[in-house]
């Protein structure tokens, strides 16, 4: 079947509801994106398609998680390439709004505050950033809710229960997957956040829509954030000590990458381990995240440490 797009709230509400009907499905699957599709997305779509009866993916550039507006400006567009992407890996439909369907009385007086969780790491760098990114997640949320299309009155499906509800979100994006989850279980919003994890190119490359600004020696240099990665992987599958220092020197030993954090986290605080991670042998589960610039894009990456 070939994926539909839709455009408003109101299509959205109606197809998902005609499809969830038409499939007798119990169970829809919502993929937010920004557009600008890569085999990461293309991932998060599998996993969606392959857990829910009705899978919507969402493309929208959203002006209110961007600090600069050159960034917004140069952010690609690919739409007809990201409708291809979707329906290879056999979502339903497409929802791609304008600015003016998301935020129709322009920004909104009220948002979704990250609070501490979102003011270290990319929240520091990129302030407001996280609030941005929550709020039109929760108006995502809220549209791709599947008994949004259903007559009043309509229990939902066949056996009388509501559908099921999940949203995909990258784990490459480990502060936004914490942030979003945190708000579903803080805020009771019916729907089960799924992480899916990182997907890299065959050198370690983590796969990110702003890659292609990346000139190739700059792409080789990026290559040292994913190596000092796994390095800590190793360590700690080996149950040896991380030795955090000898990563970081490796990574500030490279002259095109300029360094923002590289640190060893509580996967749900995001609070630093830092007793954890130098000479004694790493014991329990932690997250590795990374940040740097490269030339004139910003990267981040990520690995789950646990031993
Ligand atoms: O990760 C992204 O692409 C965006 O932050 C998201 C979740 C689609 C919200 O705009």
């Amino acid at each position: 079947m070939s994926i539909q797009l839709v455009t408003t709230v109101a299509g959205l509400h109606t197809e998902s509801a005609r499809l969830l009907k038409a499939k007798q499905g119990t169970s829809q699957g919502l993929v937010p994106t920004m557009g600008a599709l890569h085999e990461g997305h293309a991932a998060l779509a599998r996993t969606a398609v392959e857990n829910n009866d009705v899978v919507v993916a969402s493309i929208f550039v959203n002006p209110l998680q961007f600090g600069d507006a050159a960034d917004l400006d140069r952010y690609p567009r690919t739409l007809d390439a990201d409708l291809a992407l979707l329906e290879e890996q056999g979502v339903d439909l497409a929802f791609a709004p304008s600015v003016e369907e998301v935020y129709p009385g322009g920004e909104p007086l009220v948002r979704i505050t990250s609070g501490r969780l979102g003011e270290k790491w990319e929240g520091a760098s990129r302030p407001g950033h996280f609030d941005g990114a929550l709020t039109v997640v929760a108006k995502l949320l809220h549209y791709g809710m599947p008994a949004a299309g259903l007559p009043a009155g309509s229990a939902g499906t066949a056996g009388g229960s509501l559908p099921s509800y999940r949203a995909y979100f990258g784990q490459k994006d480990a502060q936004q997957l914490a942030l979003v989850q945190r708000m579903a279980a803080d805020l009771n919003f019916p729907v089960e956040i799924v992480g899916v994890p990182t997907v890299r190119a065959d050198d370690g490359l983590a796969l990110s829509s702003r890659n292609r600004f990346l000139s190739d020696d700059e792409r080789d240099a990026a290559l040292v954030l994913s190596r000092a990665l796994r390095l800590l992987e190793e360590r700690a599958n080996a149950h040896e000590p991380l030795d955090l220092d000898s990563a970081l020197a490796m990574v500030e030993s490279q002259p095109l990458v300029e360094l923002d954090y590289f640190d060893v986290v509580d996967p749900g605080t995001l609070e630093p381990l830092a007793e954890n991670c130098r000479e004694t042998p790493f014991r329990g589960e932690a997250l590795a995240l990374i940040a740097a610039k490269v030339g004139p894009v910003r990267l981040i990456d990520n690995v789950p440490l646990s031993s």
